[in-house]
């Protein structure tokens, strides 16, 4: 039974989404929420758990997984399964992602099922006989893509998890075979894709409507069904192996890709030691290499701790100048010296030390700003735009956060034929020549070149703050290389200027990241504090948006639980669920 009751989006006086969505009315629910008819929380509070995700639909869907008695590990693999049918331009299981844990036992935990350059992957694939950079290559198509990832990672994440991997992914199954309806901006970001999808595909994928989409359209996925049936009934074999290898090999061949059996069957996610630093009292704990993430973070940190930036006060010149100023220079060491230390070194003790980031800051000039041409890459000691974000906690008391990613958006634009998912474009994160921008502008050298089997440098941040040494912030955003800095400041937001997790994360956003040696600014940065920028010699230039920050918040009282508060960003259809 289908029924249309109505179809209207809604802002409040702050130009926030509150929208409503009631469409259509059908049989399959998760908990209370159909995919038919659901509406869009920016914030939920609650005891026993909560979920916030790029969808209403992922978020309910990880929701019905704590009230199912899971935890939020179970929430964290059932959402992002939910999200790479509700989302495709950036859920996935054809990229990948990292995940940061802290669980109700203590244990910091990091994986990294970020994808790999495959086995023929060579350092020069992106440039022409001349040394011409052929970014369109590393962008879009076939060639751009690595070897996914995310199944790998969902398989590793469960072994934290309760509830049996069939239950998780089934929500996701359905979701895919009995479709969902689509919001306003879902059917603009499709029909913006539609020529893309028909440039990049050799058989026309199901994201390309006659006639476009529009918000109410139901997107059902069967092919993309099949693939997840295929994944529950087989575990990570039924992805890397099988039927599904098989698609993915043959639709490399149609468009010339180069990923074969092997590389899928060698791809393994990688738990890893997460960056745990200390900043003011609060243990922060990030994603470590072949995450910028969690170094950037740890650097843009310390680089303010000892400055007084709360008495600044919020968006004022000298809390703003500083904060661009710590950015820029912790990118400028980005460029240099990060990668995948499986294979190259990264000094991240020298990058993170104190003595280190304190030199860094020597020629900081208050009201002045320092030229990224005079900010080379740090002189170190010798030493031994789409992604998506969800987080979760429950209450076990394990928090966990994740980010993953396609790319760009809808990735590589690749629909592997027969299959249903799209692949990322994940390759064009390396640095395909040195000093050439990738598509954030973000440029790279050695330690982020082409070798086989690696993985390229990701600015994923997904972070767990812990108070007392018990979770208290989840954070994490898309945003290619704006994510660190959207983290940065969400974090000093709350922290240093006091804010509640929803203004932390929907007051404007800014962005340096060393070159191009400009600040990106939302366009609502205050106009008078551009120009105070302006006067110290900051150069501007708008950007859309900056990121869609999802935050979580738990309160306490001594060991107990009271509270688990939800934000979902204003920037997107962003869904925050607690009960
Ligand atoms: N693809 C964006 C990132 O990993 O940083």
């Amino acid at each position: 039974m289908k029924i249309t009751i109505n179809n209207k989006f809604l802002f409040n006086a702050k130009g926030m989404y509150t929208g409503i969505l009631f469409l259509v009315l059908q049989s399959t629910t998760f908990g209370q929420v159909s995919p038919f008819q659901y509406s869009i929380n920016k914030q939920a509070t609650g005891k026993q758990g909560a979920v916030s995700s790029a969808h209403p639909l992922a978020s309910e869907v990880g929701l019905d997984m704590l009230k199912q008695g899971g935890n939020a590990f179970d929430a964290a693999i059932a959402t992002q399964l939910a999200l790479a049918v509700v989302y495709p331009g950036a859920g996935n299981i054809g990229g990948g992602g990292f995940l940061v844990a802290h669980t109700t036992d203590g244990k910091s935990i990091a994986i990294d099922y970020r994808e790999r350059a495959p086995g023929r992957a060579t350092r020069d694939m992106y440039l022409d006989k001349e040394g011409n950079p052929l970014l369109n290559l590393s962008q879009h198509g076939h060639l751009a893509s690595g070897v996914p990832g995310t199944v790998a990672g969902l398989f590793s994440t469960h072994k934290y998890a309760k509830l049996d991997f069939v239950k998780l992914i089934e929500p996701a199954i359905k979701l895919a075979e009995e479709g969902f309806v689509i919001t306003a901006s879902e059917a603009r970001s499709l029909n913006g894709s539609a020529p893309s999808f028909i440039k990049y595909n050799t058989q026309t994928p199901v994201f390309v409507k006659s006639g476009g989409w529009k918000a109410g359209d139901t997107l059902i996925q069967k092919e993309l069904a099949v693939t997840l049936k295929r994944i529950r009934d087989n575990g990570a074999k039924g992805f890397y192996e099988g039927e599904t290898a098989r698609l993915v090999v043959e639709e490399m061949k149609r468009g010339g890709g180069i990923i074969n059996f092997e590389d899928l069957k060698k791809y393994e996610a990688a738990e890893r030691a997460p960056v745990v630093f200390d900043y003011k009292g609060y243990t922060v704990i990030g994603m470590p290499m072949p995450s910028s993430g969690g170094l950037l973070m740890q650097q843009m940190m310390k680089m303010v701790e000892d400055r007084q930036i709360g008495t600044m006060g919020f968006h004022s010149p000298e809390a703003v100048q500083l904060m661009i100023e710590v950015e820029r220079r912790a990118y400028a060491d980005r460029a240099e010296f990060m990668g995948d230390k499986d294979f190259v070194k990264v000094p991240v003790k020298s990058l993170a030390s104190d003595s280190y980031l304190k030199e860094r800051m020597s020629d900081f000039i208050p009201g002045k700003a320092t030229p990224s041409a005079m900010v080379k890459p740090g002189n170190l000691q010798a030493e031994s735009d789409e992604t998506t974000h969800l987080s979760v906690a429950d209450r076990y008391g394990n928090a966990v956060s994740v980010t993953t990613t396609l790319n760009g958006g809808y990735g590589s634009k690749t629909v592997v034929g027969g299959a249903g998912f799209l692949l990322n474009n994940e390759m064009d994160d390396f640095s395909v020549k040195p000093g050439v921008p990738n598509m954030f502008g973000a440029v790279g050298k050695e330690a982020n070149a082409i070798q086989p089997g690696k993985r390229m440098l990701s600015s994923m941040t997904p972070t767990i703050v812990l108070k007392k040494r018990k979770p208290w912030l989840v954070v994490g955003t898309p945003g290619g290389t704006t994510i660190p800095t959207s983290v940065f400041q969400t974090l000093l937001n709350i922290i240093e200027f006091k804010q509640s997790a929803l203004d932390a994360v929907n007051n404007p956003k800014f962005h340096h990241q060393w070159l191009p040696d400009q600040v990106m600014v939302e366009q609502d940065f205050p106009k008078t504090l551009q120009q105070s920028l302006e006067a110290m010699g900051y150069k501007f230039t708008n950007r859309g948006q900056i990121g869609r920050t999802e935050v979580i918040s738990i309160t306490r009282e001594g060991k107990k639980i009271t509270a688990i508060e939800a934000v979902a960003d204003k920037r997107g259809d962003d869904h925050a669920s607690a009960y």
